[in-house]
């Protein structure tokens, strides 16, 4: 979305916005029923610049949206329509999609080819490789014209590619919190690219609205599980492919993944081969100087990173540490994986794309306790 464009359709762009609601950009949530799709709506509604135009769902649609998102009744009086391609490009200038895998392949080349941008929060355009989209999803591809041409929305590590997008990919939770941990070590060359581990854990509400078995309280609660390891998980070929381009050659992960007993919050502890001599205190001076200009990730020298300080809002809390008794890097990522892991991400990338203060409409500070 350039400033250019906005104006010629009569939106807003630059300075503080003063007129009426017409002069908003008017933004669409698709899949604004379930998790990531709500907390989208609950930032978007608070955002000095968006109008929420479209709340779309696949099965609830002539439903109120506080019927569905009770939280939400304050955000106005909002109904949901149904995933019309049609009416959600009629309506909207950029759509948020929050959808199961495999569900945006086909929206969003119809929503885009109606002149809509689109923020994806699902994995359908994150992989460029179709034959790993097939071998971990065991599905076909989205079209490869529309892989090739979303741009992975990571801001912190590609602010421009995002400011001129017409289809952004974002990133999924856990890749999120281990590329942020691990992207200024292996760009620098500060660790070796091979011999990675990623373990990681995320609260239940990564795994989406709809209840499973492992997701039952009477399994979740008081208790930590591993599950996908050993490459299992669908976030493998995201984060090696993004870390593979911060090395400058191919980068292969150990990512374990494992369930615990929060709603919200997901942390990533990184261990990496130190691939030349650094102490502590210069590998944070390096990560302090890579994140200078990225208003959302603070890195930690004297404390460590945990879920809760991230919670409610779009942050990115690392911190870095050197063992030099094993010869490795350690670096931990913690984020709220419904902000920083997915919504929030997602209108941080649509403000580049609006030309807007990356900032905009977003929170950096936590709830506590
Ligand atoms: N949860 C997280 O922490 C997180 C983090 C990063 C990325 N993501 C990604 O965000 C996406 C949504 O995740 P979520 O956790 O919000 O899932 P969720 O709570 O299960 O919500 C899924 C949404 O998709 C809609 N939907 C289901 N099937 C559909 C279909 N065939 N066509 C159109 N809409 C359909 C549902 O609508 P109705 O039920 O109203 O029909 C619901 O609004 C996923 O791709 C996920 O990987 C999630």
């Amino acid at each position: 979305v350039t400033a250019e464009g906005h104006r010629a359709r009569g939106v807003q762009v630059g300075g503080p916005v003063r007129g009426p609601d017409q002069a908003l950009l008017p933004v669409a949530v698709v899949g604004a029923t379930g998790y990531a799709g709500g907390e989208a709506v609950r930032i978007l509604a608070g955002h000095p610049r968006v109008r929420l135009s479209y709340l779309a769902s696949h099965t609830r649609a002539g439903l109120p949206l506080a019927a569905v998102q009770p939280h939400l009744r304050a955000a106005g009086d909002l109904s949901l329509a149904p995933v019309d391609p049609e009416r959600i490009a009629a309506a909207a200038e950029v759509a948020v999609l929050a959808l199961p895998a495999g569900a945006s392949a086909g929206l969003a080349p119809d929503l885009l080819a109606r002149g809509c941008r689109v923020v994806d929060l699902g994995p359908d355009f994150r992989l460029k490789d179709g034959e790993a989209w097939r071998r971990w999803y065991r599905s076909e591809p989205a079209a490869a014209e529309w892989r090739a041409k979303a741009v992975y929305g990571l801001p912190e590590v590609r602010r421009e590619e995002i400011a001129g997008a017409r289809l952004v990919a974002v990133p999924g939770c856990y890749p999120t919190a281990a590329i942020l941990a691990l992207w200024p070590a292996l760009a620098s060359g500060l660790c070796h690219p091979e011999d990675i581990i990623i373990d990681a854990k995320s609260g239940v509400s990564g795994a989406g609205s709809e209840p499973t078995a492992a997701t039952h309280f009477c399994e979740a609660d008081e208790n930590v599980t591993p599950y996908a390891l050993a490459g299992a998980h669908r976030h493998t070929p995201e984060i090696e492919q993004e870390l593979s381009l911060a090395a400058g050659g191919a980068v292969t992960v150990s990512f374990n993944p494992h369930l615990v007993p929060l709603s919200r919050g997901l942390l990533c502890t990184c261990y990496a081969r130190l691939a030349r001599g650094a102490d502590g205190a210069a590998a944070t001076a390096l990560y302090r100087e890579w994140y200078r200009d990225a208003p959302f990730v603070q890195v930690l020298s004297e404390t460590l990173p945990s879920t809760k300080p991230t919670a409610g809002a779009n942050a990115c809390h690392v911190a870095v540490r050197v063992d030099g008794r094993t010869g490795r890097l350690v670096a931990c990522a913690a984020i709220d994986n419904l902000q920083k892991g997915a919504a929030g991400q997602g209108v941080q990338a649509l403000n580049l794309m609006a030309g807007w203060d990356e900032t905009a409409g977003l929170g950096r500070l936590g709830m506590y306790p």
